[in-house]
C-alpha cells in the first residue's frame, strides 16, 4: 500500500477521502495534518479523528496545524458542509485525541525521515504546506509525489467566478506552492474534474444510503448538507466529491484519462484572487504542475463503493 501523509480541513468530502485512504487497501496512512479551511482547525482535527475511527484506524497520528491563512482573513464553508463540517448530524466525540507537535513539524519530520518514500495528498488550503516550504524549500523533492485538490483548470470557480476554495482561501500559500513545484512531482486535481467525473447522482446517493455498512452510512449522512446545498443553491441533482476524486487519483493514478503539464501562476489581485493563470504559450516557463483534467468516473465510483461496502471496522 502507498505510504501517505494527508493534509486536510476535514469536512464532509475530506472525510470520504480519508475513508478511501485508510480503508481501500491501497493506502497506508502514516499521518494526518489539519489546517483551517472548511472549518476551524480544531474542528478539522476532530472530524479527521472521527473519520479515521470509522475506517478502523485509531492509531494514525493527527496533528493540528495553521489556524488561518498566511495573510487573508479566515473564511470557512459551513454553509456548504454544516456548522460541524460534517452535515450537523450530531456525531459523537472521537475516542482518540490529536497528537502533540504542530502539523508543519510533522510534515517536515515525516518527509525527512523517509526521503522519496511518502506521497503527500493535500485536500485543503495550502497554508501548512507553504509554511513547511518556507522552512525547507526542497520539501517537494523529499516526497515520492504530491497530489493537491486545488484550483480550477477550466477557470470556472466555486467561490468566485474563476477561483476554487482551497486556492482562494489562501492564495499566497498557493503561490508559494506553485513556485516550489515541478510538473514531475506535483499534480493538481481541480474543481473542474470533480464537477465532471465525481458527481454523486441521485442513483449513487440512493445506493450509498442503502448499502447499510457503517462506512457507507457515515459517508451518506455527513454529506447531507452538501447534497442540500447542491439542490437548493446550485440547482444540481447531485453533489460532487472533490477531495475523494483527488485521493482516488493519488491511490490509483491509472484512473486519470486526461492531463496536461503547464506553468501556472496564482493570481493575488483582488478581482481574480486565487485564479490559476495557466501559461500555455510555446514560450512558457518550464511546467510546474501536472493538471489532471478528466478521470475515469466508473473506476472512481467502483473504488468508492467497494471501500465503503466493507464490514464494520470500528
Ligand atoms: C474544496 O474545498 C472544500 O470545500 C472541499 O473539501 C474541497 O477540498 C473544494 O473546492
Ligand atoms: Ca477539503
Amino acid at each position: 500500500a502507498l505510504p501517505l501523509i494527508i493534509d486536510t480541513d476535514t469536512g464532509s468530502d475530506d472525510a470520504v477521502a480519508l475513508l478511501l485512504a485508510a480503508a481501500s487497501g491501497l493506502g497506508d496512512v502514516r499521518a494526518v495534518t489539519t489546517v483551517a479551511g472548511n472549518v476551524p482547525v480544531a474542528v478539522a482535527a476532530r472530524n479527521a479523528l472521527i473519520s479515521l475511527e470509522t475506517a478502523g484506524r485509531t492509531d494514525v497520528p493527527v496533528h493540528l496545524g495553521c489556524g488561518g491563512p498566511m495573510l487573508r482573513a479566515a473564511s470557512d464553508a459551513t454553509e456548504v458542509h454544516g456548522e460541524d463540517g460534517m452535515g450537523d448530524t450530531g456525531l459523537p466525540d472521537p475516542r482518540t485525541a490529536p497528537r502533540d507537535g504542530h502539523a508543519v513539524e510533522a510534515l517536515l519530520s515525516h518527509a525527512h525521515r523517509h526521503p522519496g518514500e511518502l506521497t503527500l495528498v493535500t485536500l485543503a488550503p495550502l497554508t501548512n504546506i507553504a509554511a513547511a516550504l518556507l522552512i525547507d524549500p526542497e520539501l517537494f523533492t523529499r516526497f515520492r509525489h504530491v497530489y493537491c485538490m486545488a484550483g480550477a483548470a477550466d477557470l470556472t470557480g466555486n467561490v468566485s467566478p474563476t477561483a476554487e476554495f482551497n486556492v482562494w482561501a489562501d492564495p499566497e500559500a498557493a503561490r508559494i506552492v506553485t513556485r516550489a513545484a515541478t510538473a514531475d512531482k506535483v499534480t493538481w486535481i481541480g474543481w473542474d474534474v470533480s464537477r465532471k467525473d465525481a458527481v454523486m447522482h441521485p442513483a449513487d446517493q440512493q445506493r450509498l444510503a442503502e448499502l447499510g455498512t457503517p462506512m457507507a452510512t457515515f459517508a451518506h449522512r455527513i454529506n447531507r448538507t452538501v447534497a442540500e446545498f447542491a439542490r437548493t443553491v446550485t440547482g444540481l441533482a447531485g453533489y460532487d466529491l472533490p477531495d475523494p476524486i483527488a485521493m482516488a487519483v493519488a491511490l490509483d493514478p491509472g484512473l486519470v484519462t486526461e492531463q496536461e503539464r503547464a506553468y501556472v501562476e496564482i493570481s493575488l489581485a483582488d478581482e481574480t484572487r486565487g485564479q490559476m493563470v495557466i501559461d500555455r504559450r510555446l514560450v512558457a516557463p518550464p511546467a510546474n504542475l501536472t493538471l489532471v483534467r478528466r478521470v475515469d468516473e466508473a473506476g472512481f465510483k467502483k473504488l468508492l463503493f467497494d471501500t465503503v461496502a466493507a464490514p464494520d471496522r470500528r
